[in-house]
């Protein structure tokens, strides 16, 4: 981590958790980070029906967390059955939706235009977007990489005003590492998270590269946590397994500080 940029780690629970579950996972987590306010930026994405349920523990609780989405639908309001509409997750006190994940991507069908949609609608709405990227294996192995997550970062972060563009979060999360235990080393890591912030800054300038954030996401543990965090383009984590268990979670948050 570099510059003056609050670090984040952000919990994606995935479709993990009922309500219950999450109203005490947040609960057990906060135990274990109360030291870490206004160092850390503490973030949890709970699935859709665990929104409310979290927000309430956060209100109460006067917890120094941010709720964050796992995605949302670009319509304000309509018959789109199913979907989500910013102002619905705004209502509940949201800050932050992820957007774009390789999950989403993969299994319905997320494009880096839909993802664009969902990235100007999330600004619109008066949160911020978490936006992920990442390249599959055989990219990876091609040596791909970077021309792959700059399209992606290109296409998906189009069309924003220089405010909106120091305001992005913005995840590399190479498919082949997400749920594998495999990560790229921290150096590469931060390779493509330097790569990222040129690109922002090619497309918004260089205040906006500077203030955006760059998170790094797969398999990161307690045990790799502070390599990543060490590098000076790498400005916390988007977190999944890791993140759904209160102690692993709060070592992870720590380690950012
Ligand atoms: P992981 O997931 O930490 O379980 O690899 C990360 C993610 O998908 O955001």
């Amino acid at each position: 981590m570099a510059g003056n940029r609050t670090p984040l780690v952000a919990g994606n629970w995935k479709m993990y958790t009922t309500s219950g579950e999450g109203a005490i996972l947040v609960q057990d987590i906060a135990e274990l980070v109360e030291d870490l306010a206004g160092e850390v930026e503490i973030c949890v994405c709970p699935p859709f029906t665990g929104l409310k349920a979290a927000s309430t523990v956060i209100e109460l609780d006067r917890l120094d967390f941010k709720l964050g989405a796992q995605d949302v639908f670009w319509e304000e309001e309509g018959a789109f059955t199913g979907a989500v509409s910013p102002r619905m997750l705004k209502e509940l006190r949201c800050d932050y939706v992820i957007v774009g994940h390789s999950e989403r991507r993969e299994y319905f069908g997320e494009t880096n235009e839909t993802v664009n949609k969902k990235v100007h609608a999330t600004f619109r709405g008066g949160m911020q977007p978490i936006v992920c990227c990442g390249e599959s294996l055989e990219l990876y192995e091609a040596g791909e990489t970077d021309a792959f997550v700059r399209t992606q970062v290109r296409e998906g972060l189009a069309g924003l005003d220089a405010g909106q563009a120091a305001a992005l979060i913005v995840a590399y999360e190479p498919i082949w590492a997400i749920g594998t235990g495999h990560t790229p080393t921290p150096e590469k890591a931060n390779d493509v998270a330097r790569m990222i912030r040129a690109t922002v800054g090619a497309l918004y300038g260089p205040p906006a590269a500077m203030a955006c954030r760059v998170l790094y996401g797969g398999s990161v543990k307690p045990e790799n946590a502070t390599m990543f965090f060490t590098e000076p383009d790498i400005d916390g984590a988007l977190v999944g397994g890791a993140a759904l268990k209160a102690a692993s979670f709060a070592d992870i948050a720590r380690a950012a500080r």
